[in-house]
């Protein structure tokens, strides 16, 4: 029996190593690709923050902050929580570092895990990650569009066609506070538990999102806030979708749509991906018009959207989508003598120095083990290394495509490999 018991990670957190770690990094370098395509740049945050933050930024009716934050007091006696979303903590930076100040709208991108203490199942992670950005400081409808636009192409650029965009409008402060009346009026006709009514006192919008059936056939007849809108606001909406029509991206009004933080207003949006089973969103966002000011800082508008990375590989996996074929590495070198392994060595560290992505086969294999681990590596060519070929500065290098061999010289390998062999 062994000494010691092998331990596991953590219950619901996901992990992503060789192979299918190269999937993971291939949706997320297209999904900033996208985000970079349209003038966004990095903004890299601690993945801690101020309990507070959060209790302020995000709100203390939704889900995310009762019931799922991982919460700790640190050595010196602070409330410490993981960041469970990143748009606060975007915010926070903004205001401390002043780049409000500086020319708007401060656009700005981030990847990175996130952590929320659901029950896990597929698509649900307690940490995930996410590819986000934030435009800051604009209220015009075309910002919107573009935000929805950079996710709809980091969608499209993987190749993903199984999803569709779901839009609302949360309205404005004035919006909100006539809706907000009446909904309440309607919502105290209801029979509601202390815990729930207690949510809806702090945000009668939550109901929307409860999933009881008694709770949301009696939403069903609630009121609902696209009626409500101001004038600005529904002419705000309208020309969103204006923009997108004539973009050429698709879109359904979704009259019911709660986001599950409470710092959204105006434009919000949804993608789903329909593939997925019960956790279809593959992201999602919009504006936040009055969370700066609620974080102490200036009264500007933002938007922007959080895409989750997990979910986009379970969506590629799901639509068969697989990786453009390219080749991992340049060279496998394989050294079938004890000499000829320290030549390896060297001569694989000459050509990473020239710019060449070079693997050795490590150990004391024979030729044939070698070859099959060359094959693994998916590099594009072998240079099988003994004693004769160093000795002579010459070598066969395979091409592991066409089976070709061709005779190069070793000390003028870094010319050569640049030519299409
Ligand atoms: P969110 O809708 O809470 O928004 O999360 C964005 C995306 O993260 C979701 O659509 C989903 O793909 C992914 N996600 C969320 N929770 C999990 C989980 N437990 N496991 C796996 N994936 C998950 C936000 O976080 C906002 N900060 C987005 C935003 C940015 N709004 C404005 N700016």
């Amino acid at each position: 029996m062994a000494k010691f018991q092998p331990l596991q990670a953590p219950k619901g957190v996901s992990e992503y190593y060789p192979d299918r770690s190269e999937i993971f990094e291939y949706v997320r370098e297209r999904l900033i690709g996208s985000a970079k395509s349209a003038g966004y740049q990095l903004i890299e945050l601690p993945v801690f923050e101020d309990t507070e933050l959060f209790k302020r930024g995000v709100g203390e009716s939704t889900d995310v902050v009762s019931k799922e934050m991982y919460t700790f007091e640190d050595r010196g006696g602070r409330s410490i929580t993981l960041r469970p979303e990143g748009t606060a903590g975007v915010m926070r930076s903004v205001i401390e570092h002043n780049l409000d100040r500086g020319q708007l709208p401060v656009k700005v991108w981030y990847s990175g895990a996130f952590f929320r203490a659901e029950r896990p199942q597929a698509g649900r992670y307690r940490q995930f990650y996410q590819v986000g950005i934030e435009a800051i400081g604009l209220n015009d409808p075309e910002i919107d569009v573009e935000v929805i636009a950079v996710a709809q192409r980091a969608f499209n650029n993987l190749g993903l066609k199984n999803y569709s965009l779901e839009i609302t409008s949360l309205g404005d402060k004035e919006s909100r506070a006539r809706y907000s009346k009446d909904l309440r009026q309607f919502i105290s006709t209801l029979d509601l538990d202390d815990e729930t009514a207690r949510r809806a006192d702090i945000n009668p919008l939550r109901l929307f999102d409860d999933k009881r059936d008694e709770i949301k056939s009696a939403m069903s007849r609630a009121p609902i806030l696209m009626d409500y809108l101001t004038d600005e606001s529904a002419s705000h909406f309208a020309r969103v979708k204006e923009l997108l029509s004539a973009l050429g991206i698709a879109f359904t009004v979704n009259n019911r749509m709660v986001r599950g933080l409470d710092y959204y207003t105006g434009t919000a949006f949804e993608f789903v991906h329909h593939g997925l089973g019960a956790q279809s969103g593959i992201g999602g966002g919009g504006r936040y018009d009055g969370l700066m000011a609620e974080l102490g800082g200036a009264e500007l508008s933002g938007i922007g959207f959080g895409i989750g990375v997990d979910r986009c590989v379970l969506a590629c996996e799901a639509e068969g989508i697989s990786l453009p074929e390219s080749a991992a590495l340049d060279l496998f070198i394989v050294p079938i003598s004890p000499a000829s392994k320290g030549a390896s060595v060297l001569l694989a560290e000459r050509l990473r120095e020239a710019g060449f992505r070079v693997d050795i086969a490590y150990g004391d294999r024979s030729l044939k083990g070698g070859m099959k681990a060359a094959d693994k590596s998916k590099a594009r060519l072998s240079l099988v290394l003994g004693d004769d070929e160093v000795s002579s500065d010459t070598a066969q290098i395979k091409n592991m495509k066409t089976g070709e061999s061709r005779s190069v010289k070793i000390s003028t390998l870094h010319q050569t490999l640049g030519e299409n062999i």
